[in-house]
């Protein structure tokens, strides 16, 4: 089956202004399936969205909206009020790093809000409609820093462990349904996150975002967990397997700590 068959004729995918989430929008489309932009930047979104309805001939909607604020879904609902979501990609996140005591309630919860609620409360808003058709799927992008404690991004690190652990668990509960669950855990990728970081400092490469997102879309529907690149699988693997959590998380916080603007 193609994606169409597979998923439905519709996808949401959110952050669709920038990064790993244009980059999902654009193979999407390559893949015929018609898309909802979703993320604050409407020109981009604009724009995309008659880039790719005159490069593949999808049909495209557009919704502007901050995952941030209370009543996002307002922003949202009007704009697939008529259509089935097939396929739900929730890529919008924020990301810190930053000395803890430097950051703010307000900078935490908002990271909170962004990078946990609305995709938890965009998951349970369509996953029914999907499981009521029988078919459906839903990525969620978090990160190789998910699996461990990681200082001077702690809260960040934290919201992405939600996202494997939910995927995985949801995984479990809609696969025989017919809607399949997944987690793309990338490590540094070069997309605008990481704009004003010292790369030069960070002991791994950024990948393009490209083949980060290709390999997911390859895994979907095959493997619960998608990590892309040999560098982060190996960096996952020795931190589950040859080291504690302890041990991990004193790695990590060398390496995050060169990155800490003081
Ligand atoms: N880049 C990396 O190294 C890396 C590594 C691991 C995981 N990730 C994860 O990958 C995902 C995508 O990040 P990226 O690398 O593609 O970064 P990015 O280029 O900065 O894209 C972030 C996207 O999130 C959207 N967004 C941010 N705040 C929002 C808000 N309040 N409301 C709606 N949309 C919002 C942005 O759109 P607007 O600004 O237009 O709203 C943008 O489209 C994130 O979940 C991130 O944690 C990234």
């Amino acid at each position: 089956m193609n994606f169409v068959e597979q998923y439905g004729a519709w996808a949401l995918v959110t952050g669709a202004s920038s990064g790993i989430g244009e980059e999902f929008a654009r193979q999407l489309a390559q893949k015929g399936l018609n898309l909802v932009l979703v993320a604050r930047r409407g020109e981009r979104l604009q724009k995309l969205s008659g880039e790719l309805n005159g490069k593949h001939g999808v049909e495209t909607r557009v919704a502007v909206a901050d995952l941030s604020a209370a009543d996002f879904m307002s922003q949202i609902d009007p704009v697939i009020k008529d259509i089935s979501i097939g396929l739900l990609v929730n890529s919008a996140g924020i990301m810190y790093i930053n000395n803890y005591l430097d950051m703010s309630a307000a900078d935490e919860l908002r990271l909170i809000d962004i990078n946990v609620k609305a995709p938890a409360i965009l998951s349970r808003r369509l996953a029914p409609e999907m499981v009521n058709r029988g078919r459906g799927g839903i990525i969620f992008v978090a990160s190789i820093l998910g699996y461990m404690g990681t200082p001077y991004s702690a809260a960040y690190a934290a919201t992405k462990a939600y996202e494997i652990a939910v995927a995985e668990g949801l995984n479990f509960e809609l696969k025989p349904r017919g809607v399949d669950v997944m987690v793309l855990c990338p490590g540094p990728t070069k997309t605008e996150m990481l704009n004003g970081m010292d790369m030069e400092k960070m002991p791994m490469k950024p990948m393009e975002p490209a083949p980060v997102v290709a390999g997911a879309l390859a895994d979907l529907g095959k493997k619960v967990r998608h990590i892309p690149g040999s560098v982060n699988k190996m960096m996952v693997w020795m931190n589950k397997r040859l080291m504690s959590r302890d041990m991990a998380t004193t790695m990590m916080g060398r390496t995050m700590k060169a990155s800490v603007r003081t």
